[in-house]
């Protein structure tokens, strides 16, 4: 693998179906052309990923996006607000070659995002194609958000890797089903409150995991037991901490700043991982209001208590 490499290198190794270690704004991706359904397999196989958990497809833009799925009014006034950004919308699929099956599950859905990260950007427009890119952790672990991360978890698999920093929000995109209803399928930076305002309230059953195929297991997790909503550490944890809940160990956000605590999130799981005779991880409350809505999300996929 080469973890030099430039745009010109990636965009070749993805046109000869190579995977790309992609990084964006949320958190890094495993990126291949979404229309090549060998290239798609492999990602399934670097992330032991189930083949019913369908991919993103990644669009330089809307106009990109407009070809592939089909835009209501809600979607036209989402993605006008929030793209290039975290946002993905599921919407009915327009031209199935573009998207291959395996990529989409057999769904005749697709979920599409335009990423704001430079690099993504500038890797879209020389690749001049849709690219499939699932967060490029191994299935059922926490997301990568740095390049170190990425290439460990599934680097091997791999035939190039950029190089784009951390990333700057640190929690996967929120994704909106618009099919019949509005639903939230994953909470993420752009809120519920933000969607709201825009396009009128989101269905209640929004958890409903047969729509959101990817969240029916563990996910997200760490090697050790989470405990979360923890007052303080007990023997052999470790701590992280928000705001004035400090102590020894992390503290996602000492000023308890939300996005700064989603930024930090998976790297400090991971960190806390690699402690020294560490026996589980403990979490300080988090407040449930705008972001903290995705990280309580993701902190209880991470324990296990959502199924
Ligand atoms: O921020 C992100 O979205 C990152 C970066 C790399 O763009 N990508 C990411 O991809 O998080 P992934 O594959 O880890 O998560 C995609 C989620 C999964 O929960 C999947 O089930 C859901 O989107 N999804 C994809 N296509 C869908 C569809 N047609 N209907 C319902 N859910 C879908
Ligand atoms: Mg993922």
């Amino acid at each position: 693998m080469d973890d030099h490499a430039d745009i010109a290198e990636a965009a070749a190794a993805l046109k000869a179906g190579g995977l790309v270690i992609l990084p964006t704004e949320t958190v890094y991706g495993l990126a291949a052309d979404a229309g090549d359904a060998r290239a798609v397999a492999k990602v399934y196989e670097a992330k032991g990923r189930p083949a019913f958990n369908p991919l993103i497809a990644h669009v330089a833009d809307i106009a990109m996006a407009r070809r592939i799925a089909v835009f209501d009014d809600r979607a036209e006034r989402l993605a006008a607000a929030f793209w290039p950004g975290p946002l993905t919308l599921v919407l009915p699929i327009a031209d199935t070659a573009a998207v291959c099956d395996l990529a989409r599950a057999g769904l005749d859905t697709v979920a599409v995002r335009a990423p704001a990260h430079p690099v993504a950007q500038a890797l879209l427009q020389a690749f001049g194609g849709l690219l499939v890119a699932p967060s490029a952790n191994r299935s059922g672990r926490p997301s990568p958000t740095t390049l170190a991360d990425a290439v460990a978890e599934t680097g091997g698999s791999a035939a190039v890797a950029l190089d784009g920093g951390p990333c700057w929000i640190g929690l996967e995109s929120t994704v909106v089903a618009l099919l019949d209803e509005a639903r939230l399928l994953r909470p993420g930076a752009v809120t519920r409150a933000e969607i709201e305002a825009l396009i009128g309230p989101l269905s209640e059953a929004d958890a409903d995991a047969k729509r959101s195929p990817g969240r029916l297991t563990r996910h997200y997790a760490p090697n050790l037991p989470l405990r979360l909503n923890a007052e303080e550490p007990r023997a052999g944890e470790v701590w992280l901490g928000f705001g004035r809940k400090g102590g020894s160990g992390f503290n996602l956000s000492p000023d308890g700043d939300l996005a700064e605590a989603a930024a930090n999130l998976f790297a400090y799981l991971r960190a806390a991982d690699l402690a020294d005779g560490a026996t589980g991880i403990s979490v300080a409350p988090i407040p449930d209001t705008g972001l903290g809505e995705a990280i309580n999300d993701r902190l209880r996929r991470a324990a296990g208590y959502i199924g």
